[in-house]
């Protein structure tokens, strides 16, 4: 019987044509994790670009396909079938195509936000648990080591009970666009069409949400929400605060920006506990600052002895030979495909025990999402999750 133990993992791909930026790195992380196989793609809606894209990766032309539902029906006849799909297109696909990989059996790894709608976002969650598929939700900060690293402590009490958090988000990408002028291929995101009904929480606040979450194991209890569209014409917000209030009783402040001078990808989280404090730099995504109450602030460093082995596990160069975004894309698929290999082979386990963002992250995602535009739409009010 293939149990997918002795063999690499087949997988399908839609999105990541010449020219797309999240899809490539998709291929790109799963060529270097060194256990998956590309067998089948729709990477465009361009019949040109689709074409050369496949062509260029040295697909079987009978396997490129213009349509991703017809992708997942032919696929799915076939005996060596691809093992899972990955979805990389921009939002306004996500939830239809997720629900034709579901239905046609397969697993599925989609890029956030799942869906554009909790409903959506909830109805591919019972989807994929009747059905007994994994549905991942490529939340990527998490995949870091020292972000792992800095979920060990919090679990093991190193730095007590948590009582408050910042997370931020800053790019300023977007600034010159509240003065009028075009990013091309990005602009989608300020599209209500294509990125849905928010732009700045739904595309980077959401990566606070779930690094915090990840890391803490924190439940939002209530959250009150400031959404700003600077510049004339701002259909979406580009600026947002965000206050929060735990289920324990901690207070959390997020702000994300897109209209920050000076910022790139800058996710900083700072987690305070009663007996010491950590703090996350995805920047420097190497590195992680831990502080013991009363102790000087320590700078800890990926790859050396003294991190735990859970995160140690995904670490693969020594310290020093910095680690980056591809790598904690290699680190959500390997957790994937051990979750995939175990689930085929009888041996699944909690999902929580994996390390990669099942869709129960992502119909969070998507319910932040709407609890923010909720209170914000009311005149920032508290609104109760
Ligand atoms: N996790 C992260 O860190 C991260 C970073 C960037 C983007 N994203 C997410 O990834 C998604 C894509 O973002 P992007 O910046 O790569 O966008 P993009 O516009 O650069 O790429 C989208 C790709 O999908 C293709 N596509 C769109 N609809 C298609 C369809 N129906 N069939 C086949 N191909 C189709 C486009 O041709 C393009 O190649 C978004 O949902 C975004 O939120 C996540």
């Amino acid at each position: 019987m293939d149990n997918l133990q002795n063999r690499k993992l087949r997988y399908g791909i839609v999105g990541g044509g010449a020219g797309a930026f999240i899809g490539v790195v998709h291929r790109h992380a799963l060529a270097l994790a060194g256990q998956f196989e590309l067998v089948c793609g729709c990477f465009s809606r361009d019949e040109e670009n689709n074409a050369s894209t496949g062509g260029s990766l040295g697909l079987d032309d009978a396997r490129v396909y213009a349509d991703f539902t017809q992708m997942a029906q032919t696929e799915a006849l076939r005996e060596d079938k691809p093992d899972f799909m990955v979805c990389t297109t921009r939002n306004d696909y996500h939830y239809a195509c997720c629900k034709a990989f579901l239905e046609a059996g397969f697993h599925v790894m989609c890029e956030k936000p799942l869906s554009q709608t909790q409903a959506q976002a909830e109805e591919l969650q019972r989807i994929a648990h009747v059905k007994g598929l994994l549905l991942g939700v490529s939340y990527v900060y998490s995949g870091h080591v020292m972000a792992m690293e800095a979920r060990s402590l919090i679990r093991a009490g190193e730095i007590g009970e948590i009582m408050m958090v910042m997370g931020e988000y800053p790019q300023d990408w977007l600034i010159e666009m509240a003065e009028g002028a075009n990013h091309g291929i990005s602009t989608w995101r300020i599209d209500p069409q294509i990125a849905g009904r928010s732009n700045c929480v739904g595309d980077i606040g959401t990566h606070i949400e779930h690094s915090i979450s990840f890391m803490t194991g924190l439940r939002i209890e209530k959250l009150c929400a400031v959404m700003d569209k600077f510049g004339a014409g701002t259909a979406l917000d580009n600026n947002a605060a965000i206050l929060i209030k735990y289920s324990n009783g901690a207070t959390g402040s997020y702000w994300c920006s897109q209209v920050a001078a000076g910022y790139d990808n800058a996710l900083k989280l700072r987690i305070f506990g009663t007996a010491g404090a950590i703090e996350f730099d995805q920047e420097k995504s190497n590195y992680l600052t831990v502080v013991r109450k009363g102790g000087a602030p320590q700078l800890w460093s990926r790859g050396r002895g003294y991190i735990g082995d859970a995160a140690a596990a995904y670490s693969r160069i020594p310290a020093g030979h910095p680690e980056g975004y591809h790598n904690a894309f290699v680190n959500l698929y390997s957790s994937f495909a051990d979750a995939l290999r175990d689930l085929v082979s009888g041996r699944l386990r909690p999902l929580e025990q994996y390390d990669f963002p099942t869709v129960e992250a992502g119909v969070d995602g998507v319910r932040f999402v709407e609890k923010c535009l909720e209170s914000a739409a009311n005149g920032n009010i508290w609104v109760k999750y």
